[in-house]
């Protein structure tokens, strides 16, 4: 855990000190116990003691963990509870949103990636969790906001997994496969379940954006143009493509309804309806090469690649606030607001956990549907693959018609978890497949048939560089982007 130097820090001064001797008894001069020795003084978190520079009379000061703040009553400790989220090729940080004092800026302590660092980036506060994909191993993982309880989520994802999505509601994150040209989903609250939602297309992409509105029923992603589809996959629609040529890093605006993106080839920020009327541009002299976008209260965060730094700027004039980081050498990957008052509730949501679930074994899925021209959601319950719903339509039953996890490459190899590998990665001696199950079928040396468990934390050596970089596939594209559009 940090140290107590990371930490929100409040002084006590030092006539507060005086008026505490005063108070304990001591006069000036006498050898006095430590102040923090009696009950942490007070203290929820840490106890500081320090010298006060008139009377060498010692004062102390209580200070907190990283992710708290000190109460108003400066002995407690309050967890932050907003704060910008965001990763470079290394790390996965925590900014918090206003400074409390110089210097106290840590509002997580950083999360460590493989060397490639995390493109897809997301969070459940109402679980504590941060959820992440590794770019070089393209597995997405999950870690508790004070750093603990490190897990993986889905060994399956085979392209590089450059957006993910959490809806804290029901409990589903989403991702898109880019080897298999897949929309896919998987129960944050038993990760085993997991299936294929939409096929898209093929292609190794851009940063493919996507965003979930829990209480409207509605995912958005982008490819070329944003399409916008249901919870459970159905109902896919274009919206609007005329308007837009390659949007990128999706976000909402839950608190006016508006679809924010940045337009990568016009270098522009654009927002819209849920259903993509109205597409509004923000013109900013501050914005050169907009990439990723977050939105919260009247503020949006930009990650600009040509700035190298993410960009607080009024989310309708488009003028600068602030510039919240600046980093010239490390890639800025992710960014995000992480708060709890932005992940709302609907009353009666059916796939609350209030609603059980939609009394779903498995999977459930608010969908819209319309009463009386009102808009309302509906529970519908799935199943992972292998699996369909039953005639209760709640419980899940074994599928002997369910499509193949067969690959669509015929050079791939099907790993037990749904994961594609290309068939010369098979019995070499590294898990590939993360579930070992490359390794275990008619692999002659005796030294590699041994099968292993899951591992919970991955080497990065080996495998890993086999794998395709997003860092890499991104570059192209846009340099492909600028050949051919521009
Ligand atoms: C403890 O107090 C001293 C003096 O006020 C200060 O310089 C130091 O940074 C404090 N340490 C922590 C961990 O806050
Ligand atoms: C970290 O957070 C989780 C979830 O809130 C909690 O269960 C766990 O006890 C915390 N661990 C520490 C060391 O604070
Ligand atoms: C998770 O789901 C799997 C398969 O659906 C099941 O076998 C397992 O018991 C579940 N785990 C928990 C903790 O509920
Ligand atoms: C293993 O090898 C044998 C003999 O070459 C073959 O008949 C069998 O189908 C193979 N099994 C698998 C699972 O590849």
């Amino acid at each position: 855990m940090a140290k107590a130097t990371l930490c929100f820090a409040h002084v006590f001064t030092a006539t507060a000190a005086v008026l505490w001797m005063a108070a304990a008894g001591y006069g000036q001069g006498e050898a006095v116990p430590s102040p923090c020795s009696n009950n942490n003084g007070g203290c929820q978190h840490m106890c500081n003691v320090s010298i006060s520079d008139s009377d060498s009379l010692l004062a102390y000061s209580c200070t907190c963990n990283i992710g708290y703040h000190l109460a108003e009553d400066m002995h407690n400790c309050v967890l932050v509870d907003e704060f910008l989220l965001y990763s470079d090729d290394k790390f996965i940080k925590g900014k918090v949103l206003s400074n409390v004092s110089p210097g106290y800026i840590a509002a997580i302590p950083p999360v460590t990636t493989s060397n490639a660092g995390s493109a897809g980036l997301d969070f459940d506060a109402r679980d504590n969790y941060i959820y992440y994909s590794d770019v070089s191993q393209n597995i997405i993982y999950r870690i508790y906001r004070n750093g603990t309880g490190k897990e993986i989520v889905s060994t399956s994802p085979n392209g590089c997994v450059e957006g993910l999505v959490v809806d804290w509601v029901a409990k589903n994150l989403y991702y898109i496969d880019s080897r298999k040209g897949t929309l896919n989903v998987v129960s944050t609250r038993n990760v085993t379940n997991q299936r294929v939602l939409l096929k898209i297309t093929k292609k190794p992409s851009v940063q493919r954006g996507i965003v979930v509105h829990p209480n409207k029923g509605y995912i958005f992603f982008s490819e070329m143009g944003i399409s916008r589809a249901y919870t459970d996959g159905s109902n896919l629609i274009k919206l609007n493509s005329h308007n837009q040529r390659w949007p990128r890093g999706l976000a909402l605006d839950f608190a006016t309804d508006r679809l924010y993106w940045c337009d990568v080839l016009s270098e522009k920020v654009q927002h819209s309806n849920l259903d993509g009327t109205d597409v509004r541009d923000i013109t900013s002299t501050s914005i050169r090469s907009p990439w990723l976008i977050a939105t919260h209260k009247d503020w949006m965060y930009i990650i600009d690649w040509d700035r190298d730094a993410i960009m607080k700027l009024h989310k309708l004039t488009g003028v600068l606030d602030n510039i919240e980081v600046r980093q010239p050498r490390n890639w800025l990957m992710g960014v995000k607001v992480y708060s709890e008052h932005e992940q709302l509730i609907v009353k009666n949501h059916p796939c609350s956990i209030a609603a059980d679930y939609g009394g779903c074994q498995k999977l459930c899925f608010a969908v819209p549907f319309k009463k009386w021209k009102v808009s309302l959601l509906k529970a519908r319950c799935d199943c992972p693959f292998g699996e369909k719903v039953d005639s209760d339509g709640k419980t899940c039953v074994a599928d002997p018609n369910a499509e193949s996890m067969a690959c669509p490459n015929a050079q791939d190899f099907a790993c037990n978890n749904m994961r594609c590998i290309p068939k010369a990665y098979v019995c070499d001696g590294y898990d590939d497949c993360h579930d070992n199950s490359d390794e275990v079928l008619n692999c002659t040396r005796a030294e590699y048939t041994e099968p292993s468990p899951v591992p919970t934390v991955v080497p990065v050596s080996g495998g890993a560089s086999k794998c395709i970089q997003c860092r890499f596939v991104i570059t192209l594209s846009i340099v492909l982007a600028y050949l051919f559009v521009v």
